[in-house]
Order: C-alpha cells, then sequence, then structure tokens
C-alpha cells in the first residue's frame, strides 16, 4: 500500500483533489491522507467544496495568518513538515501554482521525499506573477510531473526537466475530468439562476481575482469601469472573490452589476453551462468555458492556457477597456467552434493514480 499526503489550501485546488481523491479511491492500494493549509478558509472558499464533492474531511487543516505572502508560506511549511514526519508518507502531491503549493513542494523537498506535481510545466512567463515563481519552484523540486496539455510537456523539455531520474506524463487536465463528472449532477443540484432570476443565453459571467488586477487600483479600474459599461448592455453576474472584494472597497470603486458571494463548484457550473460569454483572469475559468463550448475573454496581459488563444477561443485582452468592449463585441455572435481537444479524454486523475500508486 503506497501512502500519499495531499496538500491543499484554494478553491480550485478543492476541485481538481476531489477528482484525484475519487480516482484513488477506485484505483485502490493507495492510503491518501489529506492536508489543508488554511490558506482559503471561508464557508463559501473552502468548506463548501468539501460537502458539494464529498471529499474527504481534512487529516490536517491549519488556520494561517494571511498578512504576508512569505509569513503564509513560512506558517505552512512548518506546518506539513510536521504532518510528513508524523505520517512517514511514500510522497506527497500538490496541485498548481499557489503558496499551498510550493509550501508542500519545498517541505517535501527538505525531508528527500518525493514531489508529485499536478498542472506541471504551464508558464505564463511573467515572474511578476506569484503564481510563475511558485510553479517554477515547484517543478523544480518534484519527482513526478503531470502536465494537463502538449505545450506544459514542451516548456518542460525546453528547461531540461523532461529527463533524468524524473516522470513526466501528458495526463490531461483534471479539471476536465472534474467538469466532465459533476457537469451531469448540476441540474440536480443547482437552481443559481431561478434564484438570481436570469435567463439561459441572456448574461455574461465574469471573474476577476488575480493580485496583477486587484492590487492595482489604475487595472481594477479600467476592469470595473468595463463590467459597469457592458452591464449597461447585458445582464452581468459577477460571484466577487473576498480578495476583489476588498480591493475594490479600498479603492472606493462601484460595480453596477449582478455581484453575489462566490459559489459553490454546482452552482458555478451552472453559470457557465448556461451563460452567453465568459469574462475572468481566473486560470480554470479560461479552460472551463471551452469545457461549455463559450468564447472567454482573458483579463490578464498573458496567459499558460495558450492553446486556448491560438485557437481562438480566449482573447486576452488585459484590463484594457476598449479591448475588453471589442472583445465581447467580436465574440457575442460568433458560433462556438470546438474543433480540437486540448485537455485530454477525461482519465487525467485515474492516469496520476496509476503512477501514484508506483511509490
Ligand atoms: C490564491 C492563489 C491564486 C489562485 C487563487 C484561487 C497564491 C499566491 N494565489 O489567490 O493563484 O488563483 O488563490 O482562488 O497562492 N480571502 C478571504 N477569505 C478566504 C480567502 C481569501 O477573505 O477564504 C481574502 C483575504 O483578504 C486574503 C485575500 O483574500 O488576504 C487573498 O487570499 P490569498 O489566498 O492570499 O490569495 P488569492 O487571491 O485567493
Ligand atoms: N469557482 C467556484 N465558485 C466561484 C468562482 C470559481 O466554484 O464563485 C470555481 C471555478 O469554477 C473553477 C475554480 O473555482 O473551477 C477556479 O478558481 P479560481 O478562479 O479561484 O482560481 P484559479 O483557477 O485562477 O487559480
Amino acid at each position: 500500500m503506497s501512502k500519499v499526503l495531499t496538500v491543499i489550501g484554494t478553491r480550485p485546488q478543492f476541485i481538481k483533489a476531489a477528482a484525484v481523491s475519487r480516482a484513488i479511491n477506485e484505483h485502490g492500494g493507495i492510503k491518501e491522507v489529506m492536508l489543508h493549509t488554511g490558506q482559503h478558509y471561508d464557508d463559501v472558499m473552502s468548506d463548501i467544496f468539501f460537502r458539494e464533492m464529498e471529499i474527504p474531511k481534512p487529516d490536517y487543516h491549519f488556520s494561517i495568518n494571511t498578512s504576508t505572502h512569505a509569513t503564509m508560506t513560512a506558517q505552512m511549511l512548518e506546518g506539513i513538515e510536521q504532518a510528513i514526519l508524523k505520517e512517514k508518507p511514500d510522497s506527497i502531491l500538490v496541485y498548481g501554482d499557489t503558496n499551498s503549493t510550493l509550501a508542500g513542494a519545498l517541505a517535501a523537498s527538505k525531508l528527500h521525499m518525493p514531489v508529485a506535481h499536478v498542472e506541471a510545466g504551464l508558464r505564463s512567463f511573467n515572474m511578476d506573477m506569484p503564481e510563475e515563481v511558485n510553479r517554477i519552484l515547484t517543478d523544480r523540486v518534484s519527482t513526478q510531473l503531470f502536465c494537463p496539455t502538449e505545450i506544459a510537456m514542451q516548456n518542460l523539455k525546453n528547461e531540461g526537466l523532461a529527463s533524468q531520474d524524473k516522470t513526466v506524463v501528458n495526463t490531461g487536465d483534471v479539471m476536465y475530468d472534474a467538469a466532465l463528472y459533476y457537469a451531469k449532477q448540476v441540474a440536480q443540484r443547482s437552481s443559481i439562476l431561478q434564484q438570481l432570476g436570469i435567463s439561459t443565453d441572456k448574461y455574461l459571467l465574469v471573474t476577476v481575482h488575480r493580485a496583477e488586477n486587484t492590487d492595482d487600483k489604475n487595472r481594477l479600474t479600467k476592469i470595473v469601469n468595463a463590467i459597469n459599461l457592458l452591464a449597461k448592455q447585458y445582464t452581468v453576474v459577477l460571484p466577487l472573490h473576498p480578495r476583489t472584494k476588498k480591493m475594490i472597497e479600498q479603492y472606493h470603486l462601484q460595480l453596477e452589476c449582478m455581484v453575489i458571494e462566490p459559489v459553490g463548484y454546482f452552482d458555478m457550473l451552472s453559470l457557465l453551462q448556461h451563460c452567453h460569454l465568459v469574462l475572468t483572469d481566473s486560470g480554470g475559468l479560461q479552460k472551463e468555458a471551452y469545457f461549455f463550448h463559450k468564447y472567454c475573454v482573458t483579463l490578464r496581459d498573458q496567459t499558460e492556457w495558450v492553446e486556448l488563444t491560438k485557437a481562438g477561443c480566449s482573447t486576452i485582452t488585459g484590463a484594457d477597456e476598449d479591448k475588453i468592449m471589442q472583445a465581447v463585441a467580436d465574440m457575442y455572435d460568433k458560433p462556438f467552434k470546438n474543433g480540437s481537444v486540448f485537455y485530454g479524454d477525461g482519465n487525467a486523475s485515474a492516469i496520476i493514480a496509476k503512477h501514484l500508486a508506483s511509490y
């Protein structure tokens, strides 16, 4: 029996871990110990996902002081190290590119413990993003690198990481697995459209939370202006991340659209399935828009999910008001073309489970 310690701490990581945990259970022969770093802590950012997606209750759940990235990461490191020493797992499993990811990978590598990284190889080539630093450092110390796309594989090859004693595989994307599996339950488990009084295909779905947008007054002001302009023409639904809420208040900005609390995964899938178009700076939402055949306006200056922009499924606008308005106008009436399949066949989690069992 192989023992894996999974380190998760943020909303998208709970969703990804739900898919992989299910595959681990189905595979058999692996004992998973779950550690929640406490990076996300509001019920709507954390516990709701454990309830909805039936993720096992974490064996370890920290509470951290989120004042700065260094303090946050240091606090996580200490707790994760203790858990590793106590549990003596065969490997550590981390997801994505958050501070929780880096803390898990670093604590493990200091103890010479194999690290398995889901969503390895993604690059935005913007070192100002905390996520880019986290993902590069995590890939560097990982022993099993599970890439979601062919481009991610290529990035690792270019960096000389796809060799020697590392396992580097294109598994496909675990978020695609999650979307396929949970989408089937949405009709029974979400009534968000009725609650909000909105109709299918008649609204734009917007999310904004990335530090490069929220922590820059000029950029956030321009994005808010664009949203308010769009809201004069369309119904705009915006589940507001707590970080963005805080900064909008701090900058005295005013959102004039349908602002709602962050929603659970089933409500989000319903909003995605039925929207007309997505505008987002989220990594996950860019892909989910594609999974549900919606065009995406990407509110960033670059993306790790370049296959979407190359295929014309997503348009990069940054925080430029004019570009945002133009992208919506260009995409609004265009039928969605879904030629290629970029993210595997929905079995990424099963492939990952098979590799984890090999330790
Ligand atoms: C983090 C990740 C980001 C990921 C996102 C997913 C890093 C560096 N960033 O960003 O890559 O896209 O999670 O959503 O790891 N807050 C609350 N309640 C919560 C969580 C956060 O109020 O449950 C507020 C706090 O004021 C906190 C701020 O949001 O200081 C930022 O949270 P943090 O976890 O540092 O970063 P995210 O923006 O969520
Ligand atoms: N999500 C959700 N409720 C929300 C906003 C997002 O369930 O109110 C889901 C979304 O569908 C996706 C994931 O959270 O699966 C993405 O998380 P986020 O945008 O916070 O992070 P990122 O993907 O940018 O790291």
